[in-house]
């Protein structure tokens, strides 16, 4: 249940847009990975990354209330638990930042356009944004992965099948807790070649390997004992949410599990919080699916025993099985 709002909540809610811009400005303008560095004074940090003195010297200090730096005088550092997130290895949590930013530069442009009108416009992703968009996604997962890969049964489990599995930060949560699992990631051309050569010579290259292409047309494979869909179905409609899922359940052996891992919302479509604004977020090209509309659609595709696990207040696996 949600607490209604009383006015000092209401206008905390409103500088919440401000703490936002303020974060994910600072940090595309570096001077978060530039901390995690090492600590630094203000005339430092706009020495080493050209940014206006006075300017610098405000947007640190209001990070330092916002709770990302700390202030010894006259030195600032990245707060202790976000110094190892941004350490600029294949994991780092700043192009996730910056893909955010980005994302409600777009909803600051197009949301009032749409409310009014239903028109929110959309071009596909260049090459350079496809790459942008998989660090990403790598960035903010690969700890989340790891968090609800706890919450999946890897009982029996051999071979998975990670649908839109983006740089394989899931397989890869999946083959640490599970050493006898082997992983194929599918995902659209670009993002697989990624993939490949982010594994290659890694100690996962031979048990996660990447597939090409479109999951709506082309082949999945088949005989897998777990099929995961994190984080995809809610940038699909809903014909192609269902088709996705008979597809996938079909790549299953018998005996096989699908985990549908996405936001949580209310059957009411009222809340979480997250759920609600990620359904703005999707606009009319996806939503966040209901239970009910999960659980339906993975009994279209005969699976059965279908039952839900909430992953803290904002995610939940659904989970189907092939007999
Ligand atoms: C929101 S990301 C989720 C990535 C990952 N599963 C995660 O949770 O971090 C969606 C992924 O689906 C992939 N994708 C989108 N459309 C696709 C399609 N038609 N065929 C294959 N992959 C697709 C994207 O490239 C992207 O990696």
């Amino acid at each position: 249940m949600t607490t209604p709002l009383d006015l000092k909540g209401l206008q905390s809610l409103l500088w919440n847009f401000a703490g936002h811009r303020t974060v994910t400005t600072a940090a595309k303008c570096g001077i978060l990975s530039r901390l995690a560095r090492s600590p630094a004074t203000v005339n430092t940090i706009s020495e080493d990354l050209e940014l206006a003195p006075e300017a610098c010297d405000k947007v640190v200090r209001a990070l330092v209330a916002l709770g990302v730096l700390e202030y010894d005088e006259p030195i600032f550092r990245l707060a202790p638990d976000l110094e190892p997130l941004f350490n600029q290895g294949p994991d780092d949590l700043a192009p996730f930042l910056e893909h955010s930013h980005r994302m409600y530069e777009n909803w600051g442009e197009n949301l009032e356009t749409w409310l009014r009108t239903g028109t929110w416009p959309r071009r596909e992703r260049q090459s350079k944004e496809v790459q942008n968009f998989g660090k990403a996604m790598r960035g903010v997962g690969v700890r989340t992965a790891k968090t609800v890969v706890d919450h999946i049964d890897l009982e029996g489990v051999r071979s998975m099948l990670d649908i839109g599995g983006s740089l394989g930060h899931w397989a890869q949560a999946v083959c640490e807790k599970a050493p006898g699992v082997s992983a194929t990631v599918f995902d659209i051309e670009e993002t697989a070649a990624a993939g490949r050569e982010l594994y290659r010579g890694t100690e996962f290259e031979g048990r996660i390997s990447f597939s090409g292409g479109d999951y709506l047309s082309d082949d999945l494979g088949k005989g897998y004992d777990l099929a995961l869909i994190a984080n995809v179905l809610h940038q699909e409609l809903a014909e192609q949410a269902s088709e996705l899922i008979r597809r996938t359940a079909k790549a299953l052996a018998p005996g096989g599990r699908l985990c549908v891992v996405d936001f949580r919302i209310d059957s009411d479509r009222c809340g979480p919080e997250l759920g609600t604004l990620f359904a703005i977020h999707m606009r009319d090209f996806g939503d966040t699916w209901t239970e009910a509309d999960i659980g339906s659609w993975m009994t279209d595709a005969g699976l059965s025993s279908i039952e839900r696990t909430d992953v803290g207040p904002t995610r939940w696996i659904i989970t189907g099985h092939k007999r």
